[in-house]
């Protein structure tokens, strides 16, 4: 260090209102700084990386079927002897997670099918894993794409109320999230809203020997019209009733502060707020309560079908709005970004 009179004779003095710096028009001009390309690349404060991305996946059982999503042009669901093929083309595109939704032969009161050592979402890890190691994979963990009453978790009017009963739900994820486990998930993401899932998939995970997987969180998930599209693709619409008695009510935003202390404490490791695009107060709330929490945004398929929708019609430029929705996401302090739009970002992030 040696002698520091130096260091404090040179000090600038701190900057006052009086400062050209701060001077108001003329003196300062903001649009000098925006002037190129170059310097608005210089100074922009937010990026937009392929490495942000996480792609859905709709898994069906079958042979040779890729069943396009009506509702969501360009999506489809694809069966288990199709994802090693769709594995490579993401990876080719440098996207380096995806998240797998799956669509069972046969559906029944407390979704059994989604613990079956064989079933659509544990063959397709193997898939994958085979035929592209270093892609990540997550699987949703939740019961309404295979109960046949299409909610999530075990229904029963023990309350009073036909409801989702919470706690034999718990029992249920924590079996899901082991089967998950064992075919290979490397990150297992409960989209349920159950009170206390994180901790009981916690405690099924360690208990099976899994204590290094991951959990993500969906942490403030709302009751939104905004799945509509995503009960067509994964065939999961309740068939009676709706999901407010799980699912956060639109109106609230501290009770979504809430919820994510809660899953913190249970033990989460990542967190999502979805949806998105309707919901960036929350992602930004959420940042700047957990700032060092890696946080998930999900744009979800009503979202991306509005976005095509309009596009199609050609009142949107497609490529220019997606790449502001994801980097609005972003801005709003989103780590990581769950879009049906991953493949058309990862070409036109690459040109
Ligand atoms: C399962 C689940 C849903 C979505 C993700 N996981 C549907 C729902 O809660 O009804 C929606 C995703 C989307 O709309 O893209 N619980």
């Amino acid at each position: 260090m040696g002698d520091t009179s130096l260091f404090l004779r040179t000090q600038v003095p701190p900057f006052r209102m009086s400062d050209p710096a701060f001077a108001p028009f003329p003196a300062l001009r903001l649009r000098r700084l925006r002037r190129s390309p170059a310097l608005r690349a210089l100074v922009r404060e937010t990026d937009l990386a392929v490495t942000d991305l996480i792609l859905p996946l709709f898994i069906r059982s079958g042979h040779q079927i890729r069943q396009p999503i009506h509702s969501m042009p360009g999506q489809a669901q694809i069966t288990v002897d199709l994802v090693a093929a769709e594995a490579r083309e993401i990876a080719s595109l440098g996207i380096p997670a995806v998240i797998l939704f799956g669509i069972p032969p046969v559906k029944d009161p407390v979704g059994s099918a989604a613990w079956a050592d064989a079933g659509v979402i544990q063959q397709a890890i193997a898939e994958i894993h085979q035929a592209v190691p270093g892609l990540l994979v997550m699987t949703d963990l939740c019961c309404c794409e295979y109960t046949d009453h299409g909610h999530c978790g075990v229904v029963n009017d023990r309350t009073g109320i036909v409801d989702v009963d919470n706690d034999p739900t718990l029992e249920l994820l924590a079996r899901q999230a082991v089967s998950h486990a064992r075919a290979g998930a490397d990150v297992i993401a409960p989209s349920g809203m159950m009170d206390g899932m994180v901790a009981a998939i916690r405690r099924g995970l360690d208990g099976a020997g899994f204590q290094h997987i991951p959990i993500l969180s969906y942490a403030a998930k709302y009751a939104s019209a905004f799945y509509g599209p995503f009960r067509e693709a994964a065939e999961s619409t309740p068939q009676f009733g709706d999901r407010r008695t799980y699912q956060m009510d639109p109106a609230n935003a501290e009770e979504a502060l809430r919820e994510v202390a809660l899953d913190l404490a249970e033990g989460a490791d990542l967190l999502m707020v979805k949806p998105g695009l309707a919901y960036l107060d929350i992602v930004c709330r959420v940042k700047q309560a957990h700032p060092g929490v890696p946080l998930c945004a999900y744009h979800v398929s009503g979202e991306y079908s509005m976005l095509k929708a309009a596009a199609e019609k050609g009142w949107l430029d497609e490529r220019r709005t997606t790449l502001e929705i994801l980097t609005a996401f972003r801005r709003a302090g989103a780590d990581m970004i769950i879009t049906y739009t991953a493949k058309d970002a990862a070409r036109w992030l690459s040109e």
